[in-house]
């Protein structure tokens, strides 16, 4: 088949490349002509593991390229998916769609024959009647089919998250639309993930429900972590009992220092719009968000107690900055809210991280940057892990004691054992236990 990718982002690359993979002719289209040359050039703009490999293989094999000609590639395409940014709309958390709204204006001049017209992004319910209503304006007798099939890719396990999805969601009522999309995840229906084909609107509210439901699940476990801190219980093992029983489940159960990243933030915000504009309150939704914003400063003073309150001038070194590893994403990351609270408080932050650092520079200025967490510790009061990386789950502990002058780790992702920590004269401060 052949298929348009338009956005050459993180869901555009990693759909396009899997999609190739599968064995149909994909075209990556961006407006950024430094993105695309990279892109030309054998470079991947983005930290995403495997997507380097995946990209070069397809390319090799003839079934992947990248371009800033829209038109052609339109034209030849049986099915475009628009795969752009829906960033929040700044000032009202709604999501905002002039990116996905010029894609389907664009789709609407170029489109040549039947085209399926899908949107990956993550929007609003009802954005598929807009796209449908702007190609229509321009080509009334335009013959296309706008369906909704939103991603639900984890940052670095997004090749995973595709190749072998828990279930792969279509919106649409349109046989011809349903048909080519049958036949795009082909492989992936004999591998025996179900396709599940519902109305669009249900489809573009899916996306939202799943993601404004696992938000709640951290949040809940992370208000059960601070019941569990108050009360002598452990909130790991409060987990593990909860988690097996099947209507609950064990994942997204890990206490930590609040969810951040490109998703759970934006959509869980852009769904209290959507309720508002429809009347239907989420309540629900709305106190996580407000706690879960509450929380990362939270964790930056739970740094500063364990400390002893007055930090001023003191070194705290912060290991870990992205919103979670593998990636080198510092979208709505806790470590922001984190460091400034300290920095707020008077200390001084060193901090290492094995991949955000370069994006860490744009947001977080008056922080020392090092190339070593070993570096990063000298004179340090205290250290806290705010993301859980391998590597820092392996820290040399001599060299850890040996460069720590303040004795205190603060685990926010609860990754090393209390006992192994205090055996070595170090005070041991994790997250609900
Ligand atoms: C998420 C969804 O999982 C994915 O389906 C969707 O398409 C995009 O958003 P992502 O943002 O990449 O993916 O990361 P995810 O692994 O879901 O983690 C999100 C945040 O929640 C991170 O900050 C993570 O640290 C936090 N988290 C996750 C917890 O604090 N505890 C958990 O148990 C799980």
């Amino acid at each position: 088949m052949k298929i348009t990718m338009i956005g050459s982002g993180y869901v555009g690359l990693v759909s396009g490349a899997c999609f190739a993979d599968f064995g149909h002719d994909v075209v990556c289209v961006d407006l950024d002509n430094a993105k695309i040359d990279a892109l030309k050039g054998g470079k991947v703009p983005i930290y995403e593991p495997g997507l380097a490999e995946l990209i070069e293989r397809n390319v090799k094999a003839g079934r992947i390229s990248f371009t800033t000609e829209l038109v052609p590639s339109v034209a030849r395409a049986d099915i475009v998916f628009i795969a752009v940014g829906t960033p929040s709309r700044r000032g009202d958390g709604h999501a905002d769609l002039s990116f996905v709204e010029a894609a389907a204006a664009d789709i609407a001049r170029a489109m040549d024959g039947f085209t399926v017209v899908v949107t990956k992004s993550t929007v609003p319910v009802g954005t598929g009647d807009e796209v449908e209503r702007i190609i229509a304006a321009t080509r009334p007798d335009g013959d296309f089919a706008v369906v909704s099939n939103p991603e639900f890719l984890r940052e670095g396990a997004a090749i995973e998250d595709f190749k072998r999805p828990d279930r792969i969601v279509v919106g649409s009522e349109d046989p011809r639309a349903l048909a080519a999309m049958r036949e795009a995840y082909r492989p992936l229906s004999l591998n025996k993930s179900p396709i599940l084909e519902m109305n669009r609107r249900s489809a573009e509210l899916t996306k939202y429900a799943g993601n404004a439901f696992l938000a709640t699940k951290i949040t809940f476990i992370n208000e059960i972590a601070d019941l569990c801190e108050k009360t002598g219980a452990n909130v790991q093992q409060v987990a593990r009992g909860i988690g097996l029983d099947n209507r609950i489940g064990s994942k997204f159960l890990h206490a930590g220092p609040g969810y951040g990243g490109s998703c759970f933030p934006k959509d869980t915000l852009a769904l209290l719009k959507t309720a508002q504009d429809f009347e239907a309150p989420q309540a629900i939704v709305e106190a996580v968000v407000q706690t879960n914003e509450k929380r990362k400063r939270a964790m930056g003073r739970k740094v500063i107690q364990a400390i002893g309150d007055d930090v001023r001038g003191k070194v705290v070194t912060v290991l870990g900055l992205t919103f979670k590893p593998n990636t080198d994403d510092m979208r709505d990351s806790p470590a922001i809210a984190i460091v400034q609270t300290l920095q707020d408080a008077g200390a001084v932050v060193h901090a290492y991280d094995p991949e955000g650092m370069p994006n860490a520079r744009d947001v977080l200025r008056d922080v020392v940057y090092f190339d070593d967490p070993y570096e990063a510790m000298d004179d340090a009061e205290a250290i806290t892990i705010v993301t859980e990386w391998d590597e820092f789950r392996a820290l040399d502990l001599g060299k850890v004691q040996a460069k720590l002058k303040g004795m205190v780790l603060v685990d926010l992702r609860n990754i090393y054992d209390r006992d192994e920590i205090e055996m070595l004269g170090i005070k041991y401060i994790g997250v609900g236990r």
